[in-house]
């Protein structure tokens, strides 16, 4: 088994996927760089702390950086050559046509290919189309170095960064070479051994009985496995949000509906559940980029842009259950609650909570909104006559309609009672079905959800 205290391991790139990774190989033991080119994002990890939120990572950086395990640079010739794993973590923004901008894929690749050393690991975590992995390989090969590379895609979710990380699913490794393909899969045997200890320094709660599957594909197997599954996921949303759409029309309830479907062990409840759609750094640019990656090898995904087609009407369609309930939206007072594009996160890229209110705004409505971790992130994505408050009272007070397009444990756990109050009974749309519909209609509120009875 590989030594943890005699690896080092670059990781390129400290977001998301970036910073988790290398925090957790750093209180594996390995000594573990954080290579960035951005200066605020280094500080942040010196001071021991993220410059996003995700819940118990902070503590884990603050301990690596003290304990010397967790070294932030800029500086590629200092951490890359005496580096026996590099792993690529740079982002992969979409191309305004939808497909996938690889740029800072390539540019990582190239810096780090001055620096490597032939017996290094070049390990790609970044989510990049099909074919990708070959390419690098071809400008490695001719540099005449002989590093070897492997796919190993990441599966986390936002605001379940370490969990998922360390009671995954499953771990996908693909490469020709089976022998870097086993010890980079032994990075990851030796940091899970440490995950009750992890999860607890981090202050989360530990998951016992959870056994995560190691699997070996080949390298395009790999790079095509973390995108399918991610469209997978976003198409069961758009199904279960054209279904609401049905269940609008006539008396079913979607909860209903996929309660019962999801019971289905060969269908499984997960990812059923309807509202204003997905949003994020992934799902969005995932399916639009596989949709362009499939075309590029002249095979058309329709059943994708469907999907996309699907997500992008659902903002809309809500807000048009408030023109309709209303008339005209033109004066009338909304508060959006939820700016992030899911909970547990300060994340609003694509946020639909973001897209709701402009859409609103756009119509006339007079739109406060609120989040308790996005305002800053989303504050640029919002349409100027918006106002942004800071807390839940400031954004309903009193509001014509509320509408929760995040499900917030501080949302769910204000009380319906001054919900009612504050806004004198206003209309209450539940973007996430997460609401129990009769009782905020006890309060004298009117309860408006996507396709709820
Ligand atoms: C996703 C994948 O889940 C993860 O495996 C991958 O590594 C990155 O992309 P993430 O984008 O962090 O993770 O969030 P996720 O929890 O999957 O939610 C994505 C979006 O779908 C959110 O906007 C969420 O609110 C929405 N969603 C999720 C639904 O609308 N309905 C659902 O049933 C589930």
């Amino acid at each position: 088994m590989i030594d943890p205290h005699k690896t080092t391991v670059t990781i390129i790139g400290t977001g998301y996927v970036g910073l988790t990774t290398a925090v957790l190989f750093a209180q594996a033991g390995f000594k573990t760089y954080a290579l960035d080119i951005d200066e605020g994002r280094l500080d942040s990890i010196r001071s021991g702390k993220s410059f996003f939120y995700e819940e118990g990572l902070d503590p884990l950086i603050n301990e690596s950086v003290n304990n010397g395990s967790l070294i932030p640079t800029n500086s590629y010739g200092v951490c890359i050559p005496e580096s026996q794993f590099v792993f690529s973590c740079v982002g992969t923004p979409d191309k305004p046509d939808g497909s996938t901008n690889l740029d800072f894929i390539f540019q990582a690749a190239m810096s780090a290919l001055d620096n490597m050393n032939a017996e290094s690991v070049y390990v790609q975590k970044s989510t990049v189309p099909v074919g990708t992995g070959r390419k690098i390989e071809k400008l490695f090969l001719d540099a005449k170095k002989t590093i070897r590379y492997v796919s190993n895609p990441e599966f986390l979710r936002e605001g379940s960064a370490l969990g998922d990380s360390l009671y995954g699913d499953r771990m996908v490794f693909g490469g020709d070479n089976k022998e870097a393909v086993k010890a980079v899969r032994q990075l990851y045997e030796v940091t899970l051994g440490k995950r009750s200890e992890i999860m607890s320094l981090a202050r989360l709660s530990v998951i016992n009985d959870v056994e995560t599957r190691y699997i070996e594909t080949s390298l395009e197997s790999a790079e095509l496995i973390k995108v399918t599954a991610n469209a997978f996921l976003a198409l069961k949303i758009s199904f279960a949000n054209s279904i609401a759409k049905l269940a609008d029309q006539t008396n079913a309830d979607i909860l209903e509906v996929m309660d019962a479907v999801g019971a289905d062990k060969r269908i499984g409840g997960a990812f059923l559940n309807a509202g204003r759609g997905y949003g994020g750094g992934c799902f969005p640019k995932d399916v639009s980029g596989l949709i362009s990656s499939a075309a590029k090898h002249g095979v058309d995904l329709a059943i994708m842009t469907a999907v996309s087609d699907v997500n992008a009407s659902m903002p809309k369609y809500i807000a048009n259950k408030l023109l309709h309930e209303f008339g005209s939206l033109g004066h009338k007072k909304i508060a959006v609650l939820g700016l992030s594009f899911k909970t547990g996160t300060s994340d609003a890229r694509r946020s639909p909570g973001v897209a709701l209110a402009n859409i609103l705004a756009h119509e006339g409505g007079l739109v406060k909104v609120f989040d308790p971790q996005a305002n800053e992130e989303a504050a640029s994505d919002l349409r100027r006559e918006i106002l942004l408050t800071d807390s839940i009272d400031e954004a309903i007070k009193g509001c014509d309609a509320v509408c929760i397009a995040t499900d917030w444990n501080e949302f769910k756990e204000y009380n319906l009672e001054t919900y009612a109050q504050l806004t004198r009974k206003c209309v209450f749309v539940d973007c996430m079905n997460v609401f129990d519909a009769k009782k905020v209609r006890s309060t004298g509120m009117k309860y408006i959800g996507v396709g709820r009875r």
